[in-house]
């Protein structure tokens, strides 16, 4: 790498011993100064790597004088000559640790205030301070190693696609506020008093209308933004990879996508995939035997559902919850048939936070000895039909909910997880991918008394059930595939409708009526009748994506400036308030406090 050789010869990561006798200038922040004895070392720090500078007075004294007022953090200049470091002293964990350069000349380009925290990744630091200071944290290698991957995930992602024909196209920030998913964000307008553009959910029906333009395969590095609840996954402005093609079925877009997720994990990380082609699993079974649509593969630990076998007994608590139209489902915990009651009282805590009423347990002992309450209710042949189910074995111990499908499956859902990091089950080598298929088009909210779409309202059908709109709409099967990676949904698409009356139609189902339909989404209806080819795709979370692939537990450690959990800048203090002149100019005006709801 040739560098400005006004500043630098070289970066900090890359001299070694072929360097040795060469005349160098570095430049880089002091991640270190040690004074031993007469000698003064520095750690030469820059995004590149580190580079040990020795500092002898009696080669020049001037270089030590400068090097002894250096502080951590400062920005400085050294030329010097790179020398091999005495034996003994090598730095086997450092690319540039058999080489250190001994300094002629020391400048200090600029000083630093002692900063708030140590830029090291053994320390950590409360995460508010790290986002204030976001700029001290991008310091830290992990987090500068997490950036630079980002990049070369996103180069791959675009490097691959451009040669399978997409286009990348740029779709605007400023768009229409529409009903769909999540809460808009809204901007005010100032030239139409009373209007408001709103920031994209997501570029959903801009690239479908790319393909009404024929242009046939699009993607786009896209910001979206959403209004909701924070979570370590979510954040209110996230990116995709959005993505469109015409003329393609399901099959097509998985494939494509497939293809891409296995380059992109070979070429950014040493990971393997624990199965390929990736399983495609239906949503119904996915719910059964996970208790949820975006199911950790790493590790088994099934949920068994035992309806049936409980129906028999005279259980309270198990007939209570049929009784109301429930579940009865269970877990096997292989090896935990001798956890101690403290152990089992802290799992039923932990059911109970997250809505169940308890834990019913069922422990057999090395020596096949089992305790349950169950035993009191049930015959030893009705135990052991329970145990036969879950294939109990000697030393296992079972964990039963009872309750509402949602509830049983819910609480199993977290459980399973918490009990594959306790029992170690989890490979962090290993990545488990899967695609999740055959989603209900459309579910019945009870509250809103309409149906809403499971994915969004543009998601295509099976074309055997398209009479099933008027009939049967929970029985319509969605041409919708997610994409899932280690319990994470980090994509999901689906093959959409392109015929306006079918169109027109579920959103009647969402009980909008004609006017709200012509308002909201006239345009799609309109397009879909000047030659809308067949046309599907999907969005993969960038975020979530290098998240996983950087083995981080959040994707605020993937995003440059992050908002906190709840939806603040810190380093920039936003949302902030603004004068009355803007507000004037936007037709807006502030309620007061106690007006507000
Ligand atoms: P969907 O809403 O499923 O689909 O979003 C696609 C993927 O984006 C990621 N994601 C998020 N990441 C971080 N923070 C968030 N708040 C957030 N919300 C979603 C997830 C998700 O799988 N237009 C459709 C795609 C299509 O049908 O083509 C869409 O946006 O990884
Ligand atoms: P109780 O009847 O509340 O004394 O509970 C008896 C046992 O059953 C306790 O171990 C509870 O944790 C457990 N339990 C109670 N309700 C449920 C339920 N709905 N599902 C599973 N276990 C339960």
């Amino acid at each position: 790498m040739a560098f400005e050789a006004h500043f630098r010869t070289h970066t900090c990561g890359e001299l070694s011993t072929e360097h040795t006798g060469q005349q160098v200038t570095l430049a880089g922040w002091v991640n270190r100064r040690r004074d031993h004895g007469g000698l003064v070392f520095l750690d030469m720090r820059d995004r590149y790597g580190m580079t040990q500078v020795i500092c002898d007075p009696e080669r020049s004294p001037e270089a030590h004088r400068t090097a002894s007022e250096l502080r951590s953090e400062f920005v400085a200049q050294v030329t010097g000559t790179v020398v091999p470091r005495l034996p003994g002293t090598e730095n086997p964990g450092l690319k540039t640790g058999a080489i250190e350069v001994a300094a002629d000349r020391v400048v200090i380009l600029n000083p630093s205030r002692t900063t708030p925290f140590p830029i090291s990744d053994t320390i950590s630091v409360d995460e508010s301070l790290r986002l204030k200071y976001r700029y001290l944290d991008l310091r830290r290698p992990k987090m500068r190693d997490n950036i630079i991957l980002r990049h070369r995930v996103v180069k791959v992602i675009r490097d691959y696609l451009d040669e399978l024909g997409f286009l990348e196209i740029e779709t605007p920030i400023l768009m229409k506020s529409t009903p769909e998913g999540a809460r808009d964000y809204l901007v005010p307008s100032r030239l139409y008093p009373g209007e408001f553009y709103a920031l994209p959910q997501s570029p959903q029906q801009l690239k479908q209308l790319l393909m009404v333009a024929g242009l046939d395969r699009y993607f786009q590095i896209a910001r979206c933004f959403r209004d909701e609840d924070q979570r370590s996954d979510r954040q209110p402005e996230f990116t995709q990879l959005d993505l469109e093609m015409s003329f393609v079925a399901e099959e097509d877009v998985m494939a494509l996508i497939e293809g891409l997720l296995i380059f992109l994990i070979e070429k950014t990380t040493g990971k393997r995939i624990k199965q390929q082609p990736f399983p495609r699993l239906s949503y119904k079974h996915v719910m059964d035997r996970y208790g949820t649509d975006h199911p950790d593969l790493r590790f088994a630990l099934p949920l068994v559902e035992i309806s049936d076998l409980a129906a028999a007994d005279s259980f309270g608590v198990f007939q209570g919850a049929l009784a109301a139209g429930g579940r009865v489902k269970g877990i096997r915990v292989p090896g935990a048939g001798s956890y101690s009651r403290k152990e089992i009282e802290e799992l039923t805590g932990f059911a109970r936070m997250l809505g169940a009423k308890g834990l019913v347990s069922l422990a057999i002992s090395p020596a096949s000895e089992i305790k349950s309450p169950l035993t009191k209710f049930m015959t030893d042949e009705e135990v052991q039909a329970i145990i036969d189910r879950l294939q109990g074995e000697a030393g296992d111990l079972l964990l039963f909910v009872a309750d509402s499908a949602k509830v049983c499956n819910d609480v199993l859902f977290r459980l399973r997880v918490k009990l594959a990091e306790r029992l170690k089950l989890i490979d962090p080598g290993e990545m488990a991918l899967c695609w999740v298929v055959d989603f209900p088009l459309l579910h019945f909210d009870e509250e809103g008394q309409r149906y809403e779409a499971e994915h969004n309202p543009f998601s295509g059908m099976d074309d055997a059930h398209l009479d099933r709109l008027d009939s049967d709409p929970l029985n319509i099967r969605a041409k919708q595939y997610d994409i899932i990676c280690n319990g994470y949904e980090i994509g999901g698409g689906s093959v959409r409708i392109n015929v306006a009356a079918i169109q027109h139609k579920v959103f009647s189902l969402m009980k909008l009526d004609n006017e709200q339909i012509q308002e909201q989404f006239g345009h799609m209806l309109e397009a879909f009748e000047y030659g809308a080819p067949p046309h599907g795709g999907i969005a993969l979370g960038i975020d979530r994506l290098v998240m996983l692939l950087a083995d981080e537990d959040s994707i605020r450690e993937v995003i440059a400036f992050p908002k906190t959990q709840s939806a603040l800048d810190l380093l920039m203090n936003a949302p902030s308030p603004v004068d009355d002149k803007q507000l004037a100019e936007l037709h807006l005006r502030i309620r007061e406090q106690e007006e507000r709801s």
